[in-house]
């Protein structure tokens, strides 16, 4: 049986708030959203090998399975979510196992088309463990494969008055405390579905709201080349932008999605 945990204990990290409180919500989840289902609909091919990074209870390969996608491979990093993904995959269709994306097993180039949707990269507390997620994510693709990954948008985020005055007191509250962590850079703003209160005092752990550029340049520097950048607001329209600048010249909504290559 694992530790659980409430909201009124402090989690440690992202993988245990993933094996305890946003356990059940995740494992529960079905179906593909919309800005998803386009992604997956338009960059991938059925017949080819995929994996997905951070698979939860499975709701995107399930998803991929309705699609008509077979040979599928997917991996988290809390026994209990892929526990519970094999459980729902009744005709054992999919391929999963335990590891961290920082750190994984597969063999350099093992798959033709990769997925980093959920904005798992966002969810790794320090820059290098970010980059080695996206440096492991580019050695296991194969050459002309493509990869769908998608962040936390700082400037989607700042177009909303209650989180900018979030942001306002958090810059504040760090300046008084001599704390220089980097205003990109959030508590848990919620935990479990209820607000965390430990966010008022700056508490960890903290995930990373990424700029367009920023996202764009973290997966050129892993060696990714970035074809399109949209937000969900883009992409429920079918379309794409070709760079930050023209991105951020649109109307902004909700996480930012890159479909990159590998060359
Ligand atoms: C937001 S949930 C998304 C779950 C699933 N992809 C979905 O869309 O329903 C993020 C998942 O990523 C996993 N995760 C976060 N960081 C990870 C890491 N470094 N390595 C592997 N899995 C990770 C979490 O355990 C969690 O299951």
């Amino acid at each position: 049986m694992e530790p659980q945990l409430t909201t009124s204990e402090s989690p440690r990290g992202s993988r245990e708030i993933y094996g305890s409180v946003e356990l059940e919500s995740w494992v529960e989840r079905i179906g593909l959203e919309p800005s998803e289902a386009y992604l997956l609909r338009n960059f991938l091919k059925s017949d080819a090998h995929t994996v997905e990074a951070g698979t939860g209870g499975g709701r995107i390969l399930f998803g991929l399975g309705e699609l008509g996608f077979r040979k599928l491979h997917g991996f988290d990093f809390v026994p209990g979510m892929v526990r519970a993904a094999r459980t729902r995959d009744r005709h054992r269709f999919l391929k999963l196992s335990v590891q961290d994306a920082t750190q994984l097993a597969y063999g350099d180039e093992s798959f033709d088309q990769i997925i980093y949707l959920q904005q798992i990269i966002s969810l790794i507390e320090s820059p290098e463990g970010r980059r080695r997620a996206m440096t492991e994510a580019f050695r296991i693709l194969k050459p002309g494969g493509p990869a769908l990954f998608s962040f936390l948008a700082h400037e989607s985020r700042s177009q909303i008055p209650i989180y900018r005055a979030f942001r306002n007191y958090l810059r504040l509250l760090r300046f008084v405390c001599g704390v220089r962590r980097d205003i990109q850079t959030w508590p848990w703003l919620k935990l479990g579905g209820r607000f965390n209160r430990r966010a008022l005092w700056d508490s960890g752990p903290y995930v990373r709201w990424f700029r367009a550029e920023e996202a764009i340049s973290e997966l050129s520097a892993a060696g990714f080349r970035i074809r399109f950048i949209a937000s969900a607001h883009q992409l429920e329209d079918g379309r794409l932008c070709s760079s930050s600048d023209e991105l951020l010249k649109e109307p902004l909504r909700g996480a930012i999605y890159c479909v990159c290559y590998k060359e």
